[in-house]
This record gives structure tokens, sequence and C-alpha cells, in this order.
């Protein structure tokens, strides 16, 4: 076999892992769950969930990956043969189907905004003109599918040619350009009269609003929002050569994100109650609420067509890893079998996603315990698949690698100290296990 693809520049895995967490998740997600869980008590238990559980788990996935030099799911074959192990990269391959499935839901939606933006049709409307218009659009099933389907098909396309050569380069300016752009909106938005309330919202906890639910939602969102128990991130660190630092690229990864959510959350809040609008609005949340936002700064049209394409760009890095971990595991690193499996799979996802995309119209009534199929879809990743996810890789790494190995993995390219090794062992080994299962038995009622 061929040497294995690694990624053309030592920036390149960071992007790509970078691109892979940053995407809906913290910019659409997060304001709408928060939004539903009360603020700033969710916030806060969201960032304690990420250093304690996200943070740890994101560098186990690393090891993982770099140890065993292979895909998702032979990578836990090599270091556990013999053993049943490799059904936790089999798991991550079924939680990035359904994921992806409805998360080409919402790239459709930025897909068929970006449209209206730059045909005109979204200027100099009032903000309650903006929610109607986009719910109009995604209760349309031909508009629905068709913007679903052109997301996916972006993201086959890229996958199809191979390890997103090309795309890191890209990521190198859109990544930062993003940013910028928030920082923009920020400001902006905490300008607005009556901003304080939206902050006040965000950041101040108020924990009578904190039910097992909540705490549950948090987990997830912090799962969710660093790409952790789905293994894709076994399969980006296993093309890392071994100079690279993994603490150090694990903690810019954590920090960006938390960033951007804090970012996300600034932008989103403060507009929320300056233009009287309901903060737990749900999925569509970001979508009414942000072209008001644009609207009121100098050239919003044209800031708000620029951030949809950096958002397109962030949530196609995201959705580019989701179908990567599967077809990487099918192809086994055959360019001919890529390019087949990609399509192949990747048109199965727009399929089993057509339900979803329709939950926002026509099968809107459809719900199973209060929840659309959409809800249904995002719920069983976010709180069942990627909490179970995790919790096995937290099991695996423990039980399955050496310390001694793991130690040298982690200390090649970044001279990691012992004292920090030792905790991230600690809480891998107990801390999260643990919380994870205590969390989810803890919203069963059993605890
Ligand atoms: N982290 C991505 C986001 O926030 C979603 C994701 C989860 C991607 C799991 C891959 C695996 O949008």
């Amino acid at each position: 076999m061929s040497q294995r693809e690694q990624w053309s520049s030592k920036i390149g895995f960071i992007l790509a892992a970078a691109g892979s967490a940053i995407g809906l998740g913290a910019i659409w997600k997060f304001p709408y769950i928060a939004g539903q869980n009360g603020g700033g008590a969710f916030f806060l238990i969201f960032i304690l969930f990420t250093l304690l559980l996200g943070l740890p788990l994101l560098l186990a996935e690393f090891s993982i990956g770099r140890t065993a030099q292979s895909n998702a799911v032979d990578s836990y074959r090599k270091i556990a043969p013999g053993t049943r192990w490799h059904w936790v990269g089999i798991l991550g391959m079924i939680t990035s189907f359904i994921l992806l499935s409805f998360y080409s839901v919402i790239g459709g939606w930025i897909v068929v905004y970006l449209f209206k933006a730059i045909t005109g049709q979204l200027n100099n409307l009032s903000s309650d003109q903006y929610a109607e218009v986009f719910g109009a659009t995604i209760s349309n099933p031909v508009t629905s599918v068709f913007v679903q389907f052109l997301f996916i098909l972006m993201t086959i396309i890229v996958v199809a040619k191979g390890v997103q050569k090309g795309i890191e380069l890209a990521s190198k300016i859109m990544m930062p350009a993003l940013f910028i752009l928030f920082i923009l909106l920020v400001v902006r938005a905490v300008t607005l009269d009556n901003a304080m309330d939206g902050i006040t919202f965000l950041l101040q906890p108020d924990f009578s609003k904190v039910t097992s639910q909540t705490i549950l939602e948090a987990m997830g969102q912090s799962f969710f929002t660093l790409s952790v128990g789905v293994s894709v991130m076994v399969t980006y660190s296993s093309y890392l050569p071994k100079t690279q630092s993994l603490p150090r690229s694990a903690i810019s990864i954590v920090a960006m994100n938390i960033f951007i959510v804090l970012l996300a959350g600034l932008a989103i809040f403060p507009a929320v109650f300056a233009f009287d609008l309901e903060p737990g609005a749900g999925p569509v949340l970001l979508f009414n609420v942000l072209p008001t936002v644009f609207s009121q700064l100098p050239f919003g049209m044209f800031f708000f067509i620029a951030f949809l394409i950096l958002f397109l760009f962030a949530a196609l890095t995201s959705a580019f890893s989701m179908l990567e971990i599967i077809v990487s595991v099918i192809s086994k690193g055959e360019p001919e079998k890529r390019r087949k499996w990609s399509w192949i799979i990747g048109l199965a996802i727009f399929v089993f996603g057509i339900p979803s995309a329709l939950s926002f119209g026509i099968l809107g009534d459809i719900t199973l315990f209060d929840k659309t199929i959409f809800d249904l879809a995002d719920f069983a990743v976010s709180n069942v698949l990627l909490p179970i996810g995790s919790l096995l890789i937290s099991l695996f790494v423990p039980m399955k690698m050496k310390k001694t190995a793991l130690y040298e993995e982690l200390k090649q390219g970044s001279g990691l100290k012992r004292g920090l090794f030792e905790t991230w062992f600690f809480l891998i080994r107990f801390v999260a296990p643990l919380l994870i299962l205590a969390v989810m038995l803890d919203v069963l009622g059993v605890i």
C-alpha cells in the first residue's frame, strides 16, 4: 500500500480539525439551545462540560488516531485486535450518517438565504418580515429539499476528491474572516437599545431554570461543537505527522470554539431582546434574528452576504468531516473507491434526510415524544449517540492503551509535562465515564 496521505502543511491538520469543530454547532445550535434553556446557567454548564469532558475527549481521540494511523474503525482494531472495540468506530459512522442527514437541512437554509440576499429579496424588511419570509421559505417542500440537496452535493464533491486538499488553504483565510465579521456583528448588537437585557440573559446564570434535561443538553452541546464521540477526530489525527503537538492543537480548537460560541451568543441575544423576539424560538432563531442585526449596519446586506458565505463554508468543513469518516472506512484509501462511495453514501444520506427537511413544513405535524422528525434526529445524535460514543472512548483509552505509550504519544512534539498528563488521564479514566453516565441516568430518572 502506498504511504498514507498526510496533511500538506503542519497547520493543515489544525485547520481541518478546527474546521470540523467550528460549524453550525457553535453558531446556529448554541444560541437556540441556550435560548430554550434559560441562557446564562446553560452557558456556564456548557463551558464546564467543554473543559472537563470535551477537551480531554478530544485529546483522547487525537491519541487514538495518531497511535493507530488508521481510519475510524481500523484504529480500534489495530490497538485492540480480536475485540469488539471497533464497534465504537462503526457507531461513529452511524452517528455521522444521521448527523449529516439533518445538518444538511440547516446547511441548505444558509444556501437559500444566500440566494435571497444576493438577489435583493431581503432588502429593507422589518424584523417580523424577515421571520415571515424565512418561515415561508423553509416550509416550502421543494425549496427545502432542493437546497438540502445542494449542500450535500457540495460536500460530496469535495470528499470525493480526497483528503480535503485545497480546503486547508481556504480555511486559512475564511476562518479569520468569519471571526472578524462576528466581532463587527457583536459590536453592533451590543450597542442596540436594550442590549443589556440580552447580555444579562446570556451571562447571568439563573440556576432555577436548570433541570436534568438542561444538563444533558449542555453536555450534548459540548460534544457536538467539538466533534467528539464520533471518531471524526480519530480519523483526522491519523493523517498527522508525529512532530505536531496534540495537546496544543486540542487546546487551540477548544479556545476557538468557546470564543465563537461567546461571539454568537453576544451577537444574537442582545438583538433578540432589542427587537422583542423570542429567545426560545428554536432552530429558526439565528435565521430570524441575524438579518435584522445586519440591516442595522451600514452596507448591511453586503456584510450579510459575506457572513453567509463564511458561515456556509464553516458548515461545509464540518460536513466534510462527517462524510469523510464514513468514506475513509469503506474506501480504505483507494481513490477509485473513494469517489464511488462518496456519491453512494452522500446520496443515501440525502434521501434519509428528506423527512427532516420537510419537518418545517408538510411533515411538521408528525411528532414523537413532542418532537418533530428533525428534532428527533438531532436529539438522537446530540443527546444519545454522542454521549454513548464519548463514554466508550473514555473507557477504551485507559483500558486498551498503555499509559506509558500514551504519555509518549502525547509528549511527541509538545514536551507535555507529566503532571498535566496525569490530570488528563484522571479526567479520561474517572471523571468522563462517571459524569457522562450520571448525566444520562439522571435524565432517565434512574438516579
Ligand atoms: N462540530 C460540528 C459543528 O459544530 C458538528 C460535528 C459533530 C461534526 C460531530 C463532526 C462530528 O458544527
